[in-house]
């Protein structure tokens, strides 16, 4: 396991770091989001689907659950399980994404991650913090 903490001083800053990780992961990448409510789980999608060349506005979804972008270079599957139990999210099956049994691979970001009871093989895991001195603090992990 590596890990790194980036210091996030503003908004611009967390969706840089979304941008820097749009362009740079790979068909097949999951990215495991943590860190409560209005930490910038969703601005660091914002950034992410940029990264990607996806032109659509990207808004959390927190009441549809998933929502899929299809006009980057890759695919995007945008997950927010804040609303369910970890119960229903075992319901969802959503090993499929990342597995690419119904789907195209793309890359899988799911906000409140620790919903999951089971995890894919290899993840990049994001916890969010605020920090009163740098605004936000990453951390990054696999
Ligand atoms: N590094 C940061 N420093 C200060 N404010 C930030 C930072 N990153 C994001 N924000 C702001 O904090 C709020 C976070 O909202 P959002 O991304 O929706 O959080 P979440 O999805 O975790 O609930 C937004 O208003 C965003 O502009
Ligand atoms: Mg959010």
């Amino acid at each position: 396991m590596t890990e790194r903490i980036v210091k996030l001083s503003d908004a611009s800053a967390t969706q840089m770091l979304g941008i820097d990780l749009g362009r740079s992961l790979t068909a097949g990448s999951v990215l495991l989001l943590t860190g409560d409510l209005g930490s910038g789980k969703t601005t660091l999608v914002q950034g992410l689907a940029q990264g990607m060349d996806i032109e659509d506005s990207i808004v959390s979804p927190t009441f549809t659950i998933i929502n899929e972008y299809f006009s980057g270079r890759l695919p995007l599957y945008h997950l927010d399980l804040y609303r369910l139990s970890n119960a229903e999210v075992d319901d969802l099956h959503l090993e499929s994404y990342w597995l690419g049994l119904e789907t195209a691979p793309g890359i899988v970001a799911i906000e409140w991650a620790e919903r999951l009871s089971y995890l894919p093989e290899d993840y990049l895991r994001i916890e969010l913090t605020y920090d009163v001195v740098d605004g936000r603090v990453a951390k990054i992990s696999n």
